[in-house]
């Protein structure tokens, strides 16, 4: 018989109970949940609603259920070897174990609440501490980006729009760009953790206790800022989730356009980057292949974790207030999303560390990539800057046409399409020159980038 029994003629149903029960899932919990209920129960012991004699006997009890669960001496199989049948959740597990230690004085730590408060303080808990490790991640796979950036200052690549060649950059400031992303995303989750910061317990079922408990008090002694104020809106509020699901779902969306990145320059096509042998894996038939496997890994459970996302957002979907037992669903994608975020961000951050770019990969080649700066070279001479583009379009289609480059076209050719072409056309044909020539702030010229790196190692040194 569970513990909620008392008004039924017979016990749930086996097929019911496997169902319903969910403690093959929330069974890592269990930490959270008894250090909710060791700061519940000596609340009640202060306000005097129980014995503080048994609250000591509960805590004690509580604290030996932890060790042994952690020990792995406590076994959850939902139904007893005597065919009975138990615990449908952690919560459940957790009392049915302490009544059976210190007998029915387990039976008060109940007392002034419900597991509709109690599940929403574990979840907090929880993400509390996913929340800490993952924003430490997020700041070690920064320092790895910083770290080739710094390596690779001087490499310049062919900046991409649509995937076409557009103007040329430095690695650097390709690289961290993601670093800033990454700071976006590091934001976001300390944002979100303001709002997980708060103690739902207290709320009871939804209506809140006619015991006089102290509701900050808990809030304190278990380092939350404050509570949540509205008791229905206590337990009925799975906003934190969404939002820590939401943070997630971004990060991994950042992390699979790097990951798509990896895989095309180390394509023969690009030939531009290589990950270390020890996150790259063979064919099992071709014996040529090195596949960038942990990067597509990484772009791939990305949809697994929107789908993390979506699925607790459809779970809440329409859902009146205030507890429904649909909301039990929303464990598994909050621990998947958590655990598969982490692990992609400590994964990413060895393999970057393997990376090596080659630095003469782009040496040389301008193609067209310097489209641009031939524009802004009559644009200087006092060409409307739309006439320019007009201007250097033809000299681009003349080159095409010629199967050449712009450093090739003859000067004659040039001052037929504009007079303002002269000879010290050439000193802008180098890729170093273009981007030597980027003044604005934020810019890919070495002083910026430079400026920026800076700025970074200070900033990442400090958090
Ligand atoms: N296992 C439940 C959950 O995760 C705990 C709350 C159950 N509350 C209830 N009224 N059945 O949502």
């Amino acid at each position: 018989m569970a513990l909620w029994n008392g008004r039924f003629r017979k016990p749930l149903h086996p097929r019911a109970l496997r169902f319903s029960s969910s403690l093959h899932v929330d069974r890592r919990l269990f930490r959270e949940d008894i250090a909710g209920s060791i700061a519940h129960v000596r609340m009640l012991a202060q306000q005097k609603i129980i014995p503080s004699g048994d609250a000591t006997k509960i805590q004690r009890a509580l604290r030996q259920i932890e060790r042994e669960i952690a020990a792995g001496k406590l076994s959850f199989d939902i139904q007893k070897k005597n065919g009975r049948f138990v615990a449908e959740d952690i919560h459940m597990a957790i009392e049915e174990r302490l009544i059976a230690n210190v007998g029915s004085i387990g039976g008060k730590l109940h007392t002034a609440r419900s597991r509709n408060d109690q599940i929403a303080l574990d979840e907090r808990l929880y993400l509390r501490k996913a929340i800490d490790a993952i924003l430490k991640a997020l700041r070690r796979l920064q320092r790895a980006y910083i770290i080739k950036a710094e390596r690779y200052k001087s490499v310049i690549v062919p900046g991409y729009t649509h995937l076409q060649r557009a103007q040329p950059i430095l690695l650097a400031h390709h690289l961290l760009a993601y670093v800033s992303m990454l700071e976006r995303d590091h934001e976001r989750f300390c944002d979100c953790m303001k709002r997980v910061n708060r103690s739902p317990l207290g709320a009871g079922a939804l209506a809140g206790s006619s015991f006089a408990i102290d509701r900050a008090a808990v809030a304190r002694s278990l380092k939350f800022d404050g509570i949540i104020e509205n008791s229905i809106d206590a337990v009925s509020d799975r906003d934190v989730q969404i939002e820590f699901l939401g943070a997630c779902a971004i990060t991994m969306m950042h992390l699979s356009r790097f990951a798509e990145e990896l895989v095309l320059w180390s394509t023969d096509e690009w030939n531009f980057a290589e990950i270390g042998d020890a996150f790259t894996t063979g064919s099992s038939i071709m014996p040529q292949k090195k596949n960038p496997d942990m990067a597509e890994l990484v772009r791939g459970k990305t949809g697994r974790v929107y789908g993390d996302l979506v699925s607790l957002l459809t779970v809440m979907k329409g859902l009146p207030l205030a507890y429904n037992r649909d909301m039990q669903e929303d464990k598994e994608p909050l621990f998947d999303a958590a655990d598969t975020l982490k692990e992609c961000l400590d994964v990413f951050t060895a393999m970057m560390k393997t990376v090596k770019f080659d630095r003469e990969r782009f040496e040389g080649e301008s193609d067209f990539l310097l489209a641009t700066d031939l524009a802004d070279y009559l644009v200087r001479k006092g060409m409307p800057f739309r006439k320019a583009h007009a201007t250097v379009g033809a000299v681009v289609s003349d080159c095409i046409e010629q199967g050449i480059s712009i450093p090739e076209l003859p000067l004659k050719i040039y001052r037929k399409h504009s007079k303002l072409f002269s000879s010290n056309l050439w000193k802008i044909f180098h890729l170093r020159a273009s981007i030597y020539q980027k003044k604005s702030a934020g810019s890919t010229s070495p002083k910026e980038v430079e400026k920026a790196l800076l700025r970074w190692k200070k900033r990442i040194r400090r958090a």
